[in-house]
C-alpha cells in the first residue's frame, strides 16, 4: 500500500491509455470506484462528473479516504455485492489496480454480476488483472529483481533487503502455496506484493474476454500495463504484468 500511497497519478501507461479512452466518449454520467484504497484515483475520475462515489470493502481505507478528499462520496461497501446500489444507474465502474484479483473465482463471478446490475445499458465497467502468462505467475520469492541502470551501491541494498526478508517470505509463499487453486485458464496463488503475503487471482487474455461475454459485457479494448499498447489475440502477452480491460454492457 505504500506504493499507491506516494502515487497519485496513473499506475502505469496502460491505465492512461484506458482511461483516455474512457474519456474521449464520456457523457458525465454517474461514476462508482470500487476498491478506492488510498483515494489515488479520486483525481482522476471524480473530474468526469458531478456524480462521484467510491466504496471499500475496508473500513480503515474508507477512514483515511474521508480525511484526505472530504469533498468525495466514500463509503464502506463490498464490490461482491454493490448493496445499496442503485440499479442501472452508473455510467461508469472502475477496478483499479488488480483490485478484483483480491476475490476469490467465485466472487469474482458476483463482482461482474453485481457491476452488470448497477451499471446503465451501455454503461463501461474498467478493470485491470493479473496476466497468468506475465511475468508475476513466473515470479518466486528466490527471485531477486533488480531494476536496469539503478547503479552498483543501490543494487547492493535492494540485494541485502531481499536476502534479509527472504526467510519471511519463504514461509509465508509455502503456507499460501498450499492454498493455491489451478483451472485451465486462470490460478489463484501467492503474490509477490507484501512480501508473498497474499493470494491473488491470475487470468489469461482469452479467458477474461469470455468471463465477461459470459457476464454479459462486450469487450471494446485491452492496454497492456507496460506500454500501453492494445492487446489482441494474436498478441504475445508472455511480457505483460496485468492487463486493462476496458468493457461494455450489453444494451438490453
Ligand atoms: C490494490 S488496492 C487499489 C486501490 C486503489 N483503487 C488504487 O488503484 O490505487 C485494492 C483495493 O480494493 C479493495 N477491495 C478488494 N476487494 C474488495 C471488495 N470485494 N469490495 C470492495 N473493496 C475491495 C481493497 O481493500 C483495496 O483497498
Amino acid at each position: 500500500m505504500r506504493e499507491l500511497d506516494y502515487n497519485h497519478d496513473f499506475t502505469d501507461p496502460g491505465e492512461r491509455a484506458a482511461i483516455d479512452l474512457v474519456r474521449s466518449e464520456f457523457d458525465g454520467g454517474p461514476v462508482l470506484d470500487l476498491g478506492v484504497g488510498l483515494g489515488r484515483t479520486i483525481n482522476i475520475l471524480k473530474p468526469l462528473t458531478s456524480d462521484y462515489r467510491a466504496i471499500d470493502y475496508l473500513p480503515a481505507m474508507v477512514e483515511i479516504c474521508r480525511k484526505r478528499y472530504p469533498d468525495a462520496c466514500v463509503e464502506l461497501g463490498d464490490a461482491r455485492t454493490l448493496h445499496g446500489m442503485p440499479e442501472q444507474y452508473f455510467s461508469l465502474v472502475q477496478f483499479s489496480f488488480n483490485g478484483i484479483d483480491a476475490v476469490t473465482p467465485s466472487d469474482r463471478l458476483r463482482v461482474l454480476a453485481s457491476v452488470y446490475r448497477v451499471l446503465k445499458p451501455n454503461g463501461v465497467f474498467l478493470f485491470s488483472t493479473i496476466n497468468l502468462h506475465g511475468p508475476a505467475s513466473r515470479a518466486r520469492p528466490w527471485h531477486i529483481y533488480i531494476p536496469d541502470g539503478i547503479g552498483l551501491p543501490r543494487t547492493m541494498v535492494r540485494t541485502a533487503r531481499s536476502l534479509l526478508w527472504l526467510p519471511f517470505e519463504l514461509i509465508h509463499w509455502h503456507k499460501l502455496r498450499r492454498l493455491s487453486v489451478r483451472g485451465p485458464d486462470f490460478m489463484v496463488a501467492p503474490l509477490a506484493a507484501h512480501h508473498w503475503g497474499v493470494l491473488a487471482h491470475f487470468t489469461s487474455y482469452a479467458h477474461e474476454l469470455k468471463e465477461l461475454r459470459t457476464a454479459g459485457f462486450t469487450t471494446i479494448a485491452v492496454f497492456d500495463n507496460e506500454n500501453g499498447e492494445r492487446i489482441n489475440t494474436y498478441s504475445n502477452t508472455s511480457h505483460i504484468g496485468w492487463f486493462h480491460f476496458v468493457a461494455r454492457k450489453y444494451a438490453a
